[in-house]
């Protein structure tokens, strides 16, 4: 028997995963990461068979992550983690920069971007074992945990990404 309550007492992060189609930037939310190893500096993330940013990070073989803060505008999260890279530009509905070509948020903690080196496909998701490349600290401030999102959070993620399809629908 597996009982979710019991895995949900693994406390997971927040994360906006950055990658490129070509040229053009994509991204998901992630809350699937952990550092695996300190030699080299690697960790593991776990990307949905359905997302775009998966098959993009699983050609280019290299991702961005951006740690998010506790304060982060909702629509951050609604933005990447409820409509999909292959029909809407996310990153151009945000401000931001790149580390190493790849797109990362500037209200981010930290950012981090990797290469691949390894890869496991279970039947719904793809775990990619990568290299850090670079990490930078950005600021010092509480990270949003996975946690948090279903808690309370969530709710107001829901609610700025009706008012963003409102006006979307509105022109
Ligand atoms: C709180 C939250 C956590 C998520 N965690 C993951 C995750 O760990 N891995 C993943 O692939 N998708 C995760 N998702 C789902 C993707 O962010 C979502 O399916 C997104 O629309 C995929 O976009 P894409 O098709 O542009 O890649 C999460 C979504 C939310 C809202």
């Amino acid at each position: 028997m597996i009982d979710w309550n019991a895995l949900y007492k693994i406390p997971l992060g927040l994360y906006v995963l950055g990658a490129k189609d070509g040229n053009r930037p994509v991204g998901s939310i992630v809350d699937a990461v952990m550092i695996a190893a300190n030699k080299p500096c690697a960790l593991v993330l776990s990307c949905n068979n359905a997302s775009y940013t998966k098959a993009c990070v699983e050609k280019r073989r290299e991702f961005s992550l951006s740690v998010l803060p506790k304060d982060i505008d909702p629509f951050v999260v609604a933005n990447f983690g409820f409509q999909s890279s292959k029909n809407i530009n996310k990153w151009d509905c945000v401000n931001f920069s790149e580390l190493n070509n790849l797109p990362v948020l500037p209200q981010a903690l930290a950012h981090i971007t990797a290469k691949v080196v390894s890869q496991y496909a279970f039947e719904s998701n793809t775990v990619f074992i990568a290299e850090i490349t670079a990490a930078e600290n950005v600021r010092d401030a509480a990270g949003l945990l996975y946690e948090d999102y279903r808690n309370s959070f969530k709710d107001d993620v829901i609610k700025s990404f009706q008012q963003h399809i409102k006006e979307r629908t509105n022109g």
